[in-house]
């Protein structure tokens, strides 16, 4: 079966839409989620929260799971938690289709992303606005995902970083040097306009959580980011 967004070389060109389910409205997210399979979105952006971490607590496995359930769509699950290695299994048991962590937590990344990989998922890693390149390059030939967040994680509808560009450019230097193979996603503050500048630095996969599911036609919102 081939899934939406695998990698491969051919579709770092192709760009990605993924609404973050934080900016769905809780009370309903089996519909929520329908609403953004209906407007367009390729994959679908859950942003797991530790209290830890960061400064906010969101879900955890089970929501994962429940949104596995009700949609077939591609999970595109970003765990902002201190201690990855030890949740991992419950959300590879919960569904997800690809598993980012942070350099930043307390792990042993390469280990983590190997099991990631072991599991049969895409494997992400995640770099915060003021982590350099450099951190991620050791484990560049084990992901399939470089995120570089584009706000300080935590909340949503925070103000795009537009420091961040630089690397997103650096990143897509490595990436093109033909020995890597990754996707560069965005996060954070991405709406059309943000979008364009990440797109021109080299990034293809858009994360976008109050620009979509709080537009009034999230469907045009989705468009606007994937033509922009
Ligand atoms: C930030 C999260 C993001 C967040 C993006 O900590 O990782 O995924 O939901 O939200 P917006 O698009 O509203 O900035
Ligand atoms: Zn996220």
């Amino acid at each position: 079966m081939v899934r939406i967004g695998c990698v491969s070389k051919a579709n770092f060109h192709h760009r990605i839409i993924a609404p973050s389910l934080l900016a769905a409205n809780f009370s309903r997210i089996g519909e929520e989620v329908a609403r953004a399979v209906k407007a367009g979105a390729d994959w679908l952006h859950l942003d797991v929260m530790d209290g830890h971490f960061v400064d906010n607590i969101s879900f955890g496995p089970a929501i994962v799971e429940a949104v596995n359930q009700s949609n077939g769509i591609f999970l595109d699950t970003h765990l902002m938690i201190s201690r990855p290695d030890h949740y991992l299994q419950r959300f590879i048991d919960a569904g997800a289709d690809l598993i980012t962590v942070h350099v930043e937590a307390d792990h042993d990344v390469s280990e983590t992303l190997q099991r990631i990989r072991n599991a049969g998922l895409q494997a992400g890693l995640a770099l915060n606005p003021a982590t350099p390149i450099e951190r991620a390059a050791p484990f560049f030939d084990q992901i399939d995902l470089l995120l570089c967040m584009t706000v300080v994680p935590g909340f949503g509808g925070q103000a795009f970083m537009t420091e961040v560009l630089k690397k997103i450019s650096a990143a897509a230097e490595l990436r093109a040097s033909g020995k890597h193979a990754f996707h560069i996603e965005v996060d954070g503050g991405i709406d059309a306009v943000t979008a364009a500048a990440c797109a021109a630095a080299g990034a293809n996969v858009m994360v976008a959580g109050s620009s979509t599911f709080r537009a009034p036609d999230m469907a045009a919102a989705i468009r606007a980011i994937r033509e922009a």
